[in-house]
């Protein structure tokens, strides 16, 4: 009897064991590949900070040029959507002085490194696998006299205790910033998520910045920039092809139908929402390079479109 209990118990131990080594796994790939996809069309545009990060994390190339057919368009126009995202971030953080940076599903952006090398203080708040190697990788390129102001720890976006102490760590107001995260997060955990983003900006005062919300219409509009319309709808879905086949996952992008169903839900969360222009000064941009003069005139138009979203909470 006793030796059956014993191989029942080991058994279930098995199961259990097999089961979370499983899902780890599944987390530990989805995480770091996606934040170093994002990190890789940052560096292919040439900005200097991204290749840094890129070749200290030292796997380059991770969704592999001949797997993909379109592989020169979508490297460029990737690019570029990336760039705007994060320039339209950091022109914020500076345009407004933030001195407190929390960057939720922020990855390994090179906006961690600009941000306290300015003086600021930066947590990026990410789930087990890249908190670890961003903490090990990031400080690198930190200035000596402020590396005590970065540091990376795990919050999932979702997790109450997490988000509110991390929050609890600045003082004074914060950004929280938040470009790319969305698509892998359901409606309940979005709906979950900026529950506790409300909390926090009620109780610390600060802003959450994205340009989430209009994803598809932005990557869209850009390809149609340098690409033409006929182009747009094919580039997009060869991107979101690539990034389905490389995590073997769905993507969210259609949590919200359109920017007023998100605004209406943002409106019921208590959220002020204020649309501002993308980018104001395009004239350093990497990922711009190459492009004739109509195409460059063209992604300006996108660039000075309300796509930045600012959330704050009376
Ligand atoms: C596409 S990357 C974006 C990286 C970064 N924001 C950037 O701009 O380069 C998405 C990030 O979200 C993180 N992530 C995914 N689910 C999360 C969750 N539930 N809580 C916190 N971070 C999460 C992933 O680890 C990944 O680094």
């Amino acid at each position: 009897m006793n030796r059956k209990i014993f191989a029942t118990a080991i058994l279930i131990c098995a199961v259990i064991f097999l089961s979370s080594a499983k899902s780890f796994a599944a987390e530990f790939e989805l995480v770091s590949y996606s934040a170093q996809v994002k990190l890789q069309w940052l560096a292919n545009t040439g900005m200097p900070e991204a290749q840094k990060i890129l070749n200290e994390i030292g796997t380059a190339n991770i969704y592999g040029k001949k797997n993909l057919k379109d592989y020169k368009r979508l490297e460029k126009l990737n690019g570029i959507y990336q760039e705007l995202c994060y320039a339209s971030t950091v022109d914020f953080v500076k345009k407004n002085d933030y001195k407190n940076v929390m960057d939720i599903g922020g990855g390994y952006t090179p906006r961690a490194v600009v941000m306290v090398n300015d003086g600021r203080k930066y947590i990026g708040a990410e789930l087990t696998a890249v908190a670890l190697s961003a903490t090990k990788i990031m400080p690198k390129f930190i200035n000596a006299q402020y590396r005590t102001n970065l540091s990376y720890e795990n919050v999932p976006v979702e997790d109450r205790q997490a988000m509110i102490s991390t929050a609890d760590r600045f003082s004074g107001k914060l950004c929280i910033i938040e470009n790319g995260l969305q698509i892998y997060l359901t409606r309940e955990r979005s709906d979950a998520m900026f529950s506790l983003i409300h909390e926090i900006l009620k109780k610390h005062g600060g802003c959450f910045i994205t340009s989430d919300f209009v994803t598809k219409d932005m990557f869209k509009e850009l390809a149609t920039a340098v690409y033409g319309q006929d182009s747009a709808q094919t580039l997009y879905n060869e991107t979101k092809s690539m990034y389905e086949n490389l995590f073997g996952a769905k993507l969210f992008d259609d949590t919200f139908t359109s920017q007023a169903d998100a605004l209406n839900f943002l409106k019921a969360k208590g959220f002020k929402v204020q649309q501002i222009p993308l980018v104001a000064d395009t004239s350093k941009l990497y990922s711009l390079k190459g492009l004739d003069a109509q195409q460059v005139e063209k992604v300006k138009q996108v660039c000075a479109k309300n796509y930045l979203w600012v959330l704050t909470v009376e």
